[in-house]
């Protein structure tokens, strides 16, 4: 490959990550979200429950490890939180649970069916920590 070539490659490859960015997550967009869809039920201070638990730092924790007393279909859950599990169980938390879990059923009675929404939210709490 010439110099030249190289170059050229190099700035479709730029471009072609930078699209990718685009793709992800918008967390000023998922932040909307949360407040409008979420926050009844849940808090992002530390310690802090509703109905549901917090979500303070929830991306890299492990599933249904805070102090919040009702867990069920996240209780003894064994598995840690990361993007794309959240985006799949906020989609459907009971099918989550039952597919990834021990448990049949779940105390989180809400689903988020758009998918872009799911993305926004979870980048979002991602920078809640
Ligand atoms: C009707 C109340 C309710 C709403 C609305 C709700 N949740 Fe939940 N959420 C819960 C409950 C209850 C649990 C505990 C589930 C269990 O153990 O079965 C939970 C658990 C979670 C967990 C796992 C927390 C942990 O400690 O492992 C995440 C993540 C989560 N919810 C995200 C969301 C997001 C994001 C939204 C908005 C799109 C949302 N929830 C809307 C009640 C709710």
């Amino acid at each position: 490959m010439t110099k030249k070539a190289l170059i050229v490659f190099g700035a479709v490859l730029a471009m072609a990550v930078s699209d990718k960015s685009v793709m992800a997550g918008d967390a000023a967009a998922g932040e909307d979200i949360f407040n409008k869809k979420c926050k009844t039920c849940h808090t992002v201070e530390e310690g802090k429950h509703r109905t549901g638990p917090s979500l303070f730092g929830v991306v890299g924790r492990k599933a249904g490890s805070t102090d919040f007393k009702r867990y069920k279909g996240l209780k003894d859950a064994d598995f840690v939180w990361d993007e794309t599990l959240m985006v799949e169980y906020i989609g459907d938390p009971k099918a989550f649970v039952q597919s990834h879990t021990g448990n049949k059923t779940t105390s989180m009675t809400f689903k988020l069916k758009d998918e872009k929404d799911r993305e926004d939210v979870v980048e979002y709490l991602k920078t809640v920590k």
